[in-house]
């Protein structure tokens, strides 16, 4: 051990909580900021979903130039700016391969307000399908977004119903006639999982056999490094359920792929079908019944009346560049994957599992990576971990049914931490002996 037992303990118990998997992600991190300061011994800190590389200077210099045309003083059209829209729809048409308008797009309070737009429109398109279904594991807050409105959720863990047994899990829930959405990300928080061509087929064809609405989170956009998404117009693209069904509502985020998490910036692109779409519950609850009016003008008007102007002119001109060919969005990226590559290999060597993996290849290196020791529950790893100057976060609250993994996240870590890694691991392995 290299932290006092007794002062992470009693550290620990001051957050009235016995079960350790039950604190959040930002609990955890402010639990750790305290060891730190009273043992004053660094973490490897693998806690936090944070980009660690400095932000788009494209954005940067756009946003600046916005603020001093005075665009602070003037409030935001609901549906994005025209720049922003256009930039969207070129970049669903660059790097997805899909043919949307600027109509179908609309910048959001970064992937965190597209979610809560989303599964809300979605729960309210019809009072018999009220349940959301999420294909765990999943990111824990999109839940408490449903629990906040009141909405209930159904959720399967996908572990072992990879590949050709989705079909059958994911009928079962469907067949029951009362959900309204399927929600998931793709590569996925916190496994890093991908779903596969077939997979999205799969859930692609379900949702347009039970008129399901797919909430594909692609918030870790081009970030399954196997293969390259960042040369526009030329394939690879971003694989995508939009390639198999018009019942899509797509998430992206400027968050991770532009480093750009502090200026909350996300897009959302609905489908034609679905933008233009009557659903006549709506107007319960809105003036309007078109499902492509009721997100902006219902959802976003009343949550936060748009989206910052100056960072929408931010993700338009990064989106130009990208867009233009002019930057290759996914290189500077890679510095994830090398990281994860790395680290993974330190877990292996001292008898650490990799949880989820994927179906059909190697599961690829980015942001997040799952992890488990023999014999040693989630709660008791994550706790021993504090000991070791380590910090993860339990799979308990993403929906795992794993009882024994934790998330280990990148971003934070540091390249020059890597020997401390090793001499924490190997420390951590020997006591399990
Ligand atoms: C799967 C997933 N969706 C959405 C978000 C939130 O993104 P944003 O910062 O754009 O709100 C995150 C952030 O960690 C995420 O992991």
């Amino acid at each position: 051990m290299i932290i006092q037992k007794e002062l992470v303990d009693a550290l620990f118990a001051q957050f009235g909580e016995s079960d350790i998997t039950r604190l959040s992600i930002r609990e955890v991190g402010k639990l750790v900021a305290q060891i730190e300061k009273e043992s004053g011994q660094e973490f490897i800190h693998m806690e936090m979903g944070v980009p660690g590389l400095p932000a788009s200077p494209v954005a940067i210099a756009a946003e600046k130039e916005a603020l001093d045309n005075g665009l602070a003083a003037q409030y935001p059209n609901i549906e994005g700016i025209p720049f922003a829209k256009t930039e969207i729809a070129r970049f669903a048409n660059l790097f997805i391969n899909l043919e949307v308008s600027p109509l179908n797009c609309v910048p959001t309070v970064g992937g965190m307000q597209g979610s809560f737009a989303a599964l809300l429109a979605a729960a309210r398109t019809n009072p018999d399908k009220p349940y959301t279904l999420f294909i765990d594991p999943g990111f824990p807050v999109q839940k408490s977004q449903l629990h906040l409105m009141g909405l209930p959720f159904k959720s399967f863990d996908i572990l072992n119903f990879r590949g050709d047994k989705l079909h059958d899990k994911l009928e079962s829930f469907l067949k029951e006639g009362n959900v309204c959405s399927i929600c998931y990300s793709s590569p996925n928080n916190p496994s890093w999982f991908c779903f596969s061509e077939s997979e999205l087929k799969t859930i692609g064809e379900l949702a347009t056999k039970y008129d399901v609405i797919v909430i594909e989170d692609l918030a870790y956009f081009a970030m399954d490094f196997r293969q390259h998404y960042g040369t526009p117009a030329v394939a690879p693209f971003q694989p995508t359920v939009a390639h198999y069904t018009d019942n899509y509502i797509l998430l992206l985020s400027a968050s991770k792929i532009f480093s750009y998490a502090g200026q909350r910036i996300g897009m959302m692109i609905t489908s034609e079908k679905l933008r233009t779409r009557r659903y006549p519950n709506l107007k319960n609850y809105f003036t309007s019944d078109v499902l492509g009016h009721f997100i902006p003008y219902g959802v976003l008007y009343a949550t936060t009346a748009g989206t910052s102007h100056s960072a929408q002119y931010a993700l338009a001109a990064t989106l130009k560049v990208v867009n233009d060919g002019e930057i290759d969005f996914v290189k500077v990226l890679h510095a994830y994957g090398e990281k994860a590559r790395l680290m993974k290999a330190l877990f292996l060597k001292y008898g650490f599992y990799i949880v989820y993996n994927d179906e059909d290849r190697e599961l690829a290196d980015g942001f997040y990576f799952t992890i488990a020791y023999p014999n040693l529950t989630s709660g008791e790893l994550m706790k021993e971990f504090l000991y070791y100057g380590i910090s993860a976060i339990s799979l308990a609250i993403t929906g795992s049914e794993n009882l024994n993994g934790l998330r280990a996240c990148v971003s934070f870590v540091r390249l020059d931490q890597m020997e401390v890694l090793e001499e924490r691991l190997k420390a951590f392995a020997e006591a399990q002996q």
